[in-house]
C-alpha cells in the first residue's frame, strides 16, 4: 500500500467555461499555497457536466484543456499536484453506484444547493442522475480517501452529504474512510462587475484568459456607486464593485482608495482606469505563462495522463479495501 505522510486533498471544477477572477480569490490562490503541505487531487469533474447541460458535451473537451491551462497558469504545479479527469477514472462511477445504497432518497433530495440549482434552472424535471450527483461527488472524494477539500460555502452541503455517506461505510462494514473535513477559503465571494453573483452566462466576470482590452472594457462598464456621478461627490466604497476588487487583489491600494473616494477626490472613470491597469499588471505574468504552456503540444495530455495513473492507483487500491470491507470481493 501507499504510504503517505501528508494529508490529502481533493477538490476541483466542472468543465463548464473557463475560469475567471472570482475562481482565483476564492479557491485557485489557495490551491497553489496547499501544493506543498498536502498531497493534492484536482479533478476535473466532466461527468458532473452531464447531469445538468446534456445538450453541450460538444464543449466540455475543449473546457477542459482551458481548465487545466488555468491551472498551470496561476502556478498549480503537476510535479507537486495531481490533475485528472473524472471520467477516465471507472473506479469512481463504480463507487459511485456502491455509495448509492447508504443514502437514502429523501436524504439527497434534502441538498439546499441541489435544490437551489433546480430551482434556478426553472425544470421541473430533474434527472435522477442530477439529484443524486453530490453521491458521485462523494465518490470524487472518498476514492482517493481525501482528509480534507477545500470549497467554497455553496459546496458545504456536498461534503456534509460525504461525511455521512463515509460515516455510515464505516459503521456498517469497518473503518474504510477518513471522515474528509471542509477547508473553507477565508476571502469574501467576489462579486461580479454588476453586483450579482459571479459567472459565465451572466456576462460579468473577468477570466483568467481575457486579453488587456477586454478587462479593461469589463472594467470601465463595472457598476458602481450609482450616487457618485461627479469627481467632488463622495462615493461610498463600501457598496461599489470596484472596490471589492481593490480589496480583493490589492488590499494596501484599497485603503488609499477607500479615503480618495469617501472624500470625493477621485472620480470612478479615473478610479477604473486604475484598477484596470492594475488588474492588467497581475494577469500579464499569468497570460505569459499560459502562452508559453499552450505552444507545447503534448503537455496537457501528459500531465491528465500522469494524474490518471496515480489516481487510478489509489482509487482501485480504495475500491479494493471497499469490495474486502462489504465481502463483495468473490474469489469465484
Ligand atoms: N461541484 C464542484 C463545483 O461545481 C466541482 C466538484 C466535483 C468538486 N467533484 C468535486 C469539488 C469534489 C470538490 C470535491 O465547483
Ligand atoms: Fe467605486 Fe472608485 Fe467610484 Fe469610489 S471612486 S465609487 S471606489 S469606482
Amino acid at each position: 500500500m501507499v504510504q503517505n505522510t501528508k494529508k490529502i486533498i481533493l477538490t476541483g471544477d466542472r468543465p463548464t467555461g473557463p475560469l475567471h477572477l472570482g475562481h482565483y480569490v476564492g479557491s485557485l490562490k489557495n490551491r497553489v499555497d496547499f501544493q506543498d503541505k498536502y498531497d493534492s487531487y484536482f479533478i476535473i469533474a466532466d461527468y458532473q457536466v452531464l447531469t445538468d447541460q446534456l445538450s453541450k458535451t460538444e464543449s466540455i473537451e475543449k473546457n477542459i484543456r482551458e481548465i487545466v491551462l488555468d491551472y498551470l497558469s496561476v502556478g498549480i504545479d503537476s510535479k507537486k499536484s495531481t490533475i485528472f479527469i473524472q471520467s477516465q477514472i471507472p473506479e469512481i462511477a463504480e463507487l459511485t453506484f456502491l455509495l448509492s445504497m447508504l443514502i437514502t432518497v429523501a436524504r439527497a433530495e434534502r441538498n439546499p444547493t441541489v435544490k437551489d440549482e433546480i430551482r434556478a434552472s426553472g425544470t421541473k424535471k430533474a434527472s435522477l442522475g442530477f439529484i443524486s450527483y453530490p453521491v458521485s461527488q462523494a465518490a470524487d472524494i472518498l476514492c482517493v480517501r481525501a482528509d480534507a477539500v477545500p470549497v467554497g460555502k455553496d459546496q458545504l452541503p456536498h461534503i456534509e452529504i460525504t461525511r455521512e455517506i463515509a460515516s455510515t461505510f464505516n459503521r456498517l462494514f469497518g473503518k474504510v474512510f477518513p471522515i474528509p473535513e471542509a477547508i473553507m477559503g477565508q476571502t469574501p465571494t467576489l462579486p461580479g462587475l454588476d453586483g450579482q453573483k459571479m459567472s459565465k452566462s451572466r456576462g460579468n466576470a473577468i477570466f483568467l484568459s481575457d486579453d488587456k482590452k477586454t478587462v479593461g472594457e469589463k472594467v470601465m462598464k463595472a457598476i458602481t456607486d450609482p450616487k457618485k456621478i461627479r469627481i467632488d461627490d463622495p462615493g461610498r466604497p463600501e457598496i461599489c464593485n470596484i472596490y471589492q476588487y481593490y480589496q480583493a487583489f490589492f488590499p494596501d491600494k484599497a485603503k488609499e482608495v477607500k479615503t480618495l473616494c469617501e472624500a470625493g477626490k477621485i472620480g470612478c472613470v479615473a478610479c477604473k482606469k486604475d484598477l484596470a491597469k492594475m488588474l492588467n499588471e497581475f494577469l500579464d505574468p499569468i497570460r505569459e505563462k499560459r502562452n508559453n504552456f499552450a505552444k507545447q503540444p503534448n503537455l496537457i495530455k501528459e500531465i491528465l495522463e500522469q494524474g490518471r495513473i496515480k489516481t487510478q492507483k489509489r482509487a482501485a487500491e480504495t475500491l479494493a479495501l471497499v469490495k474486502d470491507a462489504m465481502k463483495i470481493d468473490y474469489r469465484l
